[in-house]
């Protein structure tokens, strides 16, 4: 596809951008469709956002664009409209420009979701969640709508567990104890930034692990890894965008 004057403009903000899997992803999607289109990565610091949103309200060949960390939170002030799902979990990281009108939506739940069907995990699995930053409300939301409900979260500043823990309705662990808990759990996911086995000292083959992150250093080949949530996140956002189902998933993993 060239690129012309046609040229509809895709991308993400985020600080740090460069390391983003979705410019390679969302582009094969774009060309495997035959859609005149560009995603590019935009690297926003915070202080930049308000400026970049005047410039990008401004540019009529924008039609959606990802928001990753610092600003899922920060952007919603400045959207037209928020789909609820994206309200409940507080957090939205795709943006749909419709007719100049901005959207918000969330759909890194339904990464999380997807990868729970691909892995087959039963929903009557107790889950902990070690973790309350940016991504843990997702992640409930996503365990949630997946139909699995005994789930407890852990972090180590108590007060982001608690809040988590009241609006979706799930337990707290203290985390100078979860260690010695970690028996009564056949799922436990990392959301912090922390590699798994700072956590967890020993990995029990009988117990799911899934970390959010892309690569997994030094951890047994059993843990689910964010490669799959990376790219049914993405799939959901270029359906948003276009109205196109992808089932490209190599689309992901050859790069
Ligand atoms: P935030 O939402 O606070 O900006 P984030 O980057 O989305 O943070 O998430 C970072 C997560 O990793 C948090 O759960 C954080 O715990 P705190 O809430 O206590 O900061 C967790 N985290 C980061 N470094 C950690 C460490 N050294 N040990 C344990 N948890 C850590």
């Amino acid at each position: 596809m060239n690129i012309d004057t046609k040229t509809q403009i895709y991308g993400i903000i985020g600080d740090p951008v460069a390391h983003s899997k979705s410019p390679a992803m969302q582009n094969t999607f774009f060309k495997d469709f035959g859609i005149n289109a560009v995603y590019l990565a935009f690297h926003v610091t915070g202080d930049n956002l308000p400026d970049v949103i005047a410039g990008f309200k401004k540019i009529e060949e924008l039609h959606g664009f990802n928001v990753t960390i610092p600003h899922k939170v920060e952007i919603m002030k400045y959207l037209d409209e928020i789909d609820c799902i994206a309200l409940k979990i507080g957090a939205v990281n795709t943006v749909v420009v419709n007719n100049g009108k901005w959207i918000g939506y969330n759909t890194d739940w339904y990464g999380v979701f997807k990868t729970l069907e691909e892995n087959k995990i039963p929903n009557n699995v107790k889950t902990l969640i070690i973790g309350a930053g940016g991504a843990s409300n997702g992640v409930i939301y996503g365990l949630q709508q997946f139909g699995i409900s005994n789930i407890d979260i852990t972090n180590r500043t108590a007060e982001k567990a608690a809040v988590c823990a009241e609006q979706f309705n799930i337990g707290t662990v203290d985390f100078a104890s979860y260690k010695d808990k970690l028996d009564d759990y056949q799922m436990i996911i990392n959301t912090t930034t922390v590699p798994f086995n700072d956590l967890i000292l020993t990995f029990d083959k009988n117990v799911v692990y899934f970390d959010l992150k892309y690569y997994l250093e030094a951890m047994p080949d059993f843990c689910i890894d964010g490669k799959t949530m990376l790219y049914y996140q993405g799939a959901k956002a270029f359906e948003l965008w276009t109205g196109k189902t992808v089932r490209n998933y190599d689309a992901l993993q050859s790069r």
